[in-house]
């Protein structure tokens, strides 16, 4: 058996229900050290070490939704918060419920038939499937640049990381040259749309990806801006009809539930009971209810996604007004070249209070801008034009 755990260690794990397989992989991880560090859009911002901002600052650095939750979710907190003293896992079955007929995929309280899974975030089920189906030679593969937080958790397990530059033009995905990187893959990773390209990948290339990868590995699509995007086609039906696919789903984008917390994961039950075997503790239930009325609000994502659109596209024709080199997006973010270091822009643009979000070390002289309220992108644009020179 492949594990330096203790005979103590291993009885005790057994006796938890882990399975002796997995024994390697927990063996990694408790010797690669301490907790295992939970990286979201949040701390990759923060890791940026900008100077802390006035309250009035404009923070468009993290992919967050400037209008919060919707005015029935809020009500749906203020109403749940005074059962706060319990667990309530009805709470977590109704959202799952209500999420699973919106998506038309199958929950069933039974985890060895249930489709769905609730999550507080798409963050712990994204760090959770590279912990299970990457390991020391099933390397994670994604695309570059593409959010990291995976390459995070696959470093931490031991797994080597694959990075395959998107297409140049278009920015999609290259699925065949991720093919041909990883025979021996354990995770493929598709951001569509891309963060933080805001870029789509289409459903015929995802589903060349899932017919030609290699056995035995998964293909994760994390669906996270899906509800921005007006071309993207969801995949959730890939894992109703059985591929080896696990789709993210989270109310922190369109929702503007990024405090709140709550996601999903969407796959077969036994690629799903896999990802959830890390899972612990009960969902937070002002989360729960919040997310549950947000669905119920049928109009929200058309809504959403054209105030946001329209404030986008409005700052892209200011951009290519100015001769300003940015990336077309889908999504509510999208990349600018600055023609130098992204890192020093950031920080011009911080002393302004407009808080923009990072560069990727790949292309170093990019960054990429969240969009807020008009407001707050009148304000970037003040702040752009003072530090921008062509
Ligand atoms: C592509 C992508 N996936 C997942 C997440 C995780 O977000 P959350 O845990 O809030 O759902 C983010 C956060 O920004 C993201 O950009």
């Amino acid at each position: 058996m492949p594990s330096s755990l203790s005979a103590e260690q291993q009885s005790d794990l057994l006796r938890r229900g882990f399975s002796r397989r997995t024994f390697g992989r927990i063996a990694t991880i408790l010797t690669a050290g301490a907790t295992l560090p939970f990286y979201n859009e949040h701390a990759l911002a923060q890791m940026s070490k900008l100077p802390s901002l006035p309250a009035d600052a404009v923070k468009i650095n993290a992919n967050e939704n400037p209008l919060g939750p919707c005015a029935e979710a809020v009500d749906a907190v203020c109403s749940a918060a005074k059962q706060g003293g319990r667990y309530m896992w009805e709470a977590t079955d109704m959202l799952a419920q209500s999420l699973a007929e919106t998506l038309d995929v199958k929950f069933s309280r039974r985890s060895e038939e249930s489709y769905l899974e609730i999550f507080p975030g798409s963050s712990a089920p994204l760090h959770q499937a590279v912990l299970a189906f990457c390991l020391k030679d099933r390397p994670f593969v994604k695309a570059d640049p593409g959010y990291e937080a995976g390459e995070m958790a696959a470093k931490y397990a031991g797994a080597k990381v694959i990075n395959v530059p998107l297409k140049s033009g278009t920015y999609d995905h290259d699925v065949k040259a991720m093919l041909a990187a990883a025979p021996d893959a354990g995770l493929f990773y598709v951001c569509n749309p891309n963060n933080p390209t805001g870029t789509v990948t289409s459903r015929s290339d995802i589903e060349y990806l899932v017919a030609n990868k290699p056995q035995g590995s998964v293909v994760m699509i994390d669906e996270a801006y899906i509800h921005f995007s007006e071309s993207a086609v969801p995949c959730t039906d890939m894992a109703s009809s059985g591929k080896d696919v696990v789709i993210l789903r989270t109310f922190s984008k369109l929702y503007g539930m990024a405090g709140l917390r709550a996601g999903a994961a969407i796959a077969r039950p036994d690629l799903l009971q896999k990802v959830t075997q890390w899972s612990a503790g009960a969902m937070p239930i002002t989360a729960m209810y919040a997310a549950n009325a947000s669905l119920k609000v049928k109009s929200l994502v058309t809504e959403r996604r054209k105030y946001m659109t329209g404030i986008r596209e409005d700052t892209f024709r200011w951009l290519a007004a100015k001769n300003v080199e940015f990336i077309p997006s889908e999504t509510n973010c999208f990349m600018i070249n600055v023609k130098r270091p992204g890192r020093d822009f950031a920080k011009d643009m911080a002393a302004q209070n407009v808080l923009i979000g990072r560069s990727w070390p790949v292309w170093p002289n990019w960054i990429r801008v969240s969009v807020g309220t008009k407001d707050e992108m009148l304000k970037f644009r003040e702040a752009f034009a003072k530090s921008y020179s062509a």
